[in-house]
């Protein structure tokens, strides 16, 4: 049976934040830090059902949040998935690997404090639920969040031309970026490029 986030121990603590399964009571935090501009620049205004669409158990199961001093700073998406495979070995690739999202409110930016939270979702996610390949996507345009990958060491493996929807209405280019378990492990020992 694959593993998912109920089988971690949380709240889980990092050097300076708390991160912890979101809940109902987050919508209200987490709506108010996606109206900003910085944010709907890269994920869209907030629709008008949004918290009825955050507390779905199929959306709010794969959230947490990151708080800093028991503050809500930002929050994080975990959507633990299957690889592909023939029929035959479908056991074999259920539940193996995951899909990270993240947004911090924008005051909280610049600080390092996404960078901590991420890298210990990756930590997470290989070392407690022993998944063997994280990704996450975002828009070539959207520096700031490749830079985040790339500072946790997250390889680029795909340059997707025009194909996703900006909230401006442009089809815009995409960055797919990912990280395999034997990776993680290498730069933990120190045998590989660690995260910089
Ligand atoms: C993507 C996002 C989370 C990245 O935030 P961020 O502040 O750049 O990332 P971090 O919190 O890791 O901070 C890194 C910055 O803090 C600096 N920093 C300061 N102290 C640091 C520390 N101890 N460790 C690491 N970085 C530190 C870094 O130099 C970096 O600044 P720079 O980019 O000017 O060089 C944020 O921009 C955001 O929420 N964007 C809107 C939502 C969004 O786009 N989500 C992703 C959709 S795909």
């Amino acid at each position: 049976m694959p593993k998912d986030l109920t089988h971690v121990d949380w709240p889980v603590s990092t050097a300076r934040l708390t991160i912890r399964r979101a809940t109902a009571d987050d919508a209200d935090a987490v709506l108010a830090y996606r109206t900003s501009p910085s944010v709907t620049e890269w994920m869209g205004i907030p629709p008008e059902d949004f918290r009825a669409r955050f507390v779905a158990p199929e959306r709010l199961d794969l959230l947490l949040v990151i708080e800093r001093d028991g503050v809500f700073i930002g929050d994080l998406m975990v959507r633990i998935g299957d690889a592909w495979s023939p029929l035959r070995l479908t056991d074999q690739a259920e539940g193996v690997q995951a899909e990270l999202g993240w947004g911090l409110r924008p005051e909280e930016t610049g600080h390092g404090y996404a960078t901590e939270a991420v890298e210990e979702v990756l930590r997470i996610c290989f070392e407690d639920l022993g998944l063997r390949r994280v990704t996450a996507g975002c828009f070539a345009d959207n520096v700031r969040s490749w830079r985040l990958m790339e500072r946790l060491g997250m390889r680029r493996e795909q340059h997707a031309v025009r194909d996703a929807l900006h909230p401006s209405g442009e089809w815009r280019d995409g960055y797919g970026y990912a990280l395999l378990a034997e990776e993680w492990a290498a730069s933990r020992a120190g045998l590989g490029p660690p995260p910089a």
